[in-house]
């Protein structure tokens, strides 16, 4: 990727909002370039949620007790899923994030992932967790065929941690990103949810870990998904040309490392000398809508076009018993034409539920 002119780079803030014309023109470009979001063509990566549920409580995410789980037969078990893996590496979409919930709370997903890469034809398997069981599991993963692993992670204080998570010890994530790494799963990520009154302070602390290891620290917007910001009170949203400004402060100008629209939705950057990269997902300031290129799979089977609220199809029916393998083409292509121009501005579902 050419570097962009000065002027393109500039990020002027209206009324609180990032007007990014650099970002909206090379999106423009490639949703021209592709047959657009609405294509299954354009279609590369389908994220697998294979539970709701949680070893942490975050905050944002979700209430201290009372979380309504969906029941364990509801779910689709690893044939269903693996059925479903097939039609869509026939559809051209070959590559699969396994998440959550927390995806190692779900029983054996080794064995899911060594089923969807003995698949002819399936591509990039990547997993994201919050580390906590990781430790213990990173080289059977690896082993089953994960390559990447990404790994949530919104403060560096293990008192801070404890208070995001309710339960947590930071210490048990650090040792999974260690395992991960000496597995060979890298470049790891880091994914790092900004909130106002939680870790906003911290965003140039988090891009130091870039400096000497080739890791990618990700800044992801607050989003107003599910019962998120009734959960945490006050609006968390904290928007990208914020954080960027509050990096550049510490640690100078960012150079851009290659974009990733047209292959996932975060925008890269790196510090001057570092190994690793620093992303921005930028979902609410500036959405990427159009060269979205994924779909999410949830727990119990809805096929699902949007993160936020643009529409699901069922396929529980049609994986369930007889498998009924043209339909299900069908309702991928159906699925993939309710994906909205631009998202909403709220989220019906909780993240847990989707698979971020
Ligand atoms: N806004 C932004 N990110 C969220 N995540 C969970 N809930 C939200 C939200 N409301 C993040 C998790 C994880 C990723 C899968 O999504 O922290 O990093
Ligand atoms: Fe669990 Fe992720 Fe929700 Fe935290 S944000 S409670 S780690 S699903």
């Amino acid at each position: 990727m050419s570097a962009k002119p000065a002027s393109q780079r500039s990020l002027p803030v209206v009324d609180g909002s990032v007007a990014d014309a650099a970002v909206a023109a090379e999106a423009g470009r490639l949703a021209d370039q592709a047959a657009g979001p609405r294509d299954i063509a354009a279609v590369r990566t389908l994220r697998v949620s294979v539970t709701d549920r949680c070893n942490l409580r975050c905050t944002y995410c979700m209430p201290a007790e009372g979380m309504k789980w969906i029941p364990k037969g509801d779910l689709l078990d690893f044939e269903e899923i693996t059925r479903i893996a097939r039609t869509a590496i026939d559809l051209g979409i070959t590559n699969f994030k396994i998440t959550g919930g927390e995806p190692l709370l779900r029983q054996q997903v080794e064995d899911l992932v060594a089923m969807l890469r003995a698949l002819p034809g399936c591509g990039e398997l990547s997993l994201t967790t919050n580390g906590i069981l990781l430790a213990e599991r990173a080289a059977g993963l690896r082993a089953a065929g994960i390559e990447r692993v990404t790994v949530s992670l919104d403060t560096l204080r293990a008192d801070r941690f404890r208070a995001l998570t309710r339960t947590g010890h930071i210490e048990r994530v650090w040792e999974g990103i260690a395992a991960a790494e000496a597995a060979g799963m890298t470049p790891l990520k880091i994914n790092v949810v900004v909130l106002r009154d939680g870790n906003v302070d911290e965003v140039a602390a988090f891009a130091d870990l870039t400096r000497e290891h080739k890791r990618d620290v990700r800044f992801i917007e607050f989003m107003p998904l599910g019962q998120s910001k009734a959960l945490t009170g006050a609006d968390q949203f904290v928007p990208y040309a914020e954080i960027r400004g509050a990096i550049e402060a510490v640690h100078g100008p960012l150079v851009e490392a290659g974009r990733g629209v047209g292959h996932g939705p975060a925008r890269h950057f790196r510090m001057a000398g570092a190994r690793g990269r620093i992303g921005f997902i930028h979902a609410m300031s500036a959405p990427f809508c159009s060269t979205c290129n994924r779909l999410r799979l949830t727990p119990e089977g809805q096929l699902r076009s949007c993160l936020f609220d643009g529409g699901e199809v069922d396929l529980r029916p049609l994986v369930r018993g007889s498998l009924r393998a043209d339909a299900l083409r069908q309702a991928f292509v159906d699925c993939v034409r309710l994906k909205p121009d631009r998202h909403q501005m709220y989220g019906n579902r909780q993240m847990s539920q989707i698979g971020g």
